[in-house]
């Protein structure tokens, strides 16, 4: 049987990349797309180690229309997309709105615009838990009310969200799935691939490895007098491959016509919160290393505390978080001591 063909944008990033794996693994073809501004070719050498089969790649900018209807043209019968690629710094998104909010849109209203030309019915779209704020209660489901977003990139994802349902409601030939993530973590257990930030990372796993392995001196971690019960912040830390399968669960419903409206919202997190103390203890546990960290001030527009309720991902896509936060931050670990062994750092 001729195997499903998939557009893969942003699939040399840091999510893309696993996804493609498990894609791959599942048997579809993979193409990907990715401009490479957050990401490097290398990637693919390690997706190919992984699953002996190289994606096809395409350097290409979704913002480029011309670029992407030849894409289209050149790769026939791409079955679905799963669309990733765009710009995820939350202060950068700040400090320049407009790239933020050009990247982001421009990349999504440019392959919703291509679909119904060259016959592709489904894209599931990559979206965050950021569009709930501070939520009123824990754990949050998907039925929970929208917050005004706290930054430009906050305000992309509920944007985009928009532009996908307005779309959709236009009488659009489409169907999308919006997978909203919590806090994505850990690498692949090959350690062939992994999460590698440009410059200082901003989120907090990268920063503890970093830390552990001294690239980095000191962890700060931003707040201990939060009303939690160790005083810091408590997040929904998901195993990126964990979260990589649910998008080929998901593409699988799309292409088998099994969704049940033509935009599904799922939150995809593990249904527990972890303080950062907490992970942080849990690195010095599988990593033998203590970390050197010391609490400072409260970082501006944190949120408190926010886990999934994933019941409907777990009962509806049959999906469900399976990897523990040890192995998970053994994963990352492994992963900061291959880029170590490698000499990238
Ligand atoms: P990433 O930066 O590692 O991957 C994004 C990829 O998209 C990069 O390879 C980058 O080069 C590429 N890209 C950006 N703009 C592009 C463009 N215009 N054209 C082509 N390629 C472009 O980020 P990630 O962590 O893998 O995130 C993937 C998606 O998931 C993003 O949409 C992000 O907003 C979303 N998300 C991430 C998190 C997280 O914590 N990592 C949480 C929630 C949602
Ligand atoms: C986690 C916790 C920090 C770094 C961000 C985006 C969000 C989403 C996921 C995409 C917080 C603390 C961190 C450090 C620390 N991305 N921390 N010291 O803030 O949950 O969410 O990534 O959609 O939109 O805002 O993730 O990893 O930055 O922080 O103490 O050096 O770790 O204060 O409590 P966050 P994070």
């Amino acid at each position: 049987m001729k195997k499903k063909k998939i557009l893969v944008t942003g699939g040399t990033g840091y999510i893309g990349s696993h996804t493609v794996v498990e894609l791959q693994n599942a048997g579809y073809e993979v193409v990907i797309v990715d401009n490479l501004s957050n990401s490097n070719a290398d990637v693919l050498e390690g997706i190919t180690k992984i699953t002996g089969t190289r994606p096809f790649f395409e350097k290409i900018d979704c913002n480029d229309l011309t670029a992407l209807t030849a894409l289209f043209k050149k790769h026939r019968h791409i079955d679905g997309i799963i669309h990733f690629a765009a710009s995820k710094a939350v202060g950068e998104s700040v400090q320049k709105p407009l790239l933020y909010y050009r990247n982001n849109l421009v990349s999504l209203m440019n392959l919703l615009e291509l679909m119904p030309q060259f016959d592709v019915s489904g894209i599931v779209f990559s979206s965050s838990c950021t569009v709930y704020g501070e939520p009123d209660e824990n754990p949050i489901d998907e039925n929970a009310p929208i917050k005004p977003a706290t930054s430009p990139y906050g305000n992309t994802k509920q944007i985009n969200e928009e532009i996908i349902r307005d779309y959709v409601h236009s009488g659009a030939p489409i169907k999308s799935i919006i997978l909203r993530y919590f806090n994505p973590i850990g690498a692949h257990s090959s350690a062939e691939i992994g999460e590698l930030p440009i410059g200082v990372p901003q989120n907090l796993v990268p920063y503890i490895t970093q830390t552990g392995i001294k690239v980095r001196k000191q962890l700060s971690v931003f707040g201990d007098d939060y009303d939690t019960p160790d005083g810091s912040c408590i997040r929904d830390f998901i195993n990126v491959v964990d979260l990589a399968k649910a998008h080929v669960i998901a593409v699988e419903r799309m292409l088998k016509n099994k969704t049940e409206e033509a935009v599904e919202i799922f939150n995809l997190g593990t249904g527990v919160g972890v303080s950062v103390l907490e992970l942080i203890h849990v690195f010095e546990k599988v990593s033998g290393e203590k970390l050197n960290y010391k609490i400072v001030g409260r970082r501006e527009g944190d949120i408190e505390k926010i886990w999934a309720n994933p019941d409907k991902a777990n009962n509806v896509l049959g999906w469900k978080a399976e990897e523990s936060i040890e192995d998970t931050m053994e994963s990352a670990w492994k992963w900061q001591l291959k880029l170590r062994e490698k000499g990238i750092m």
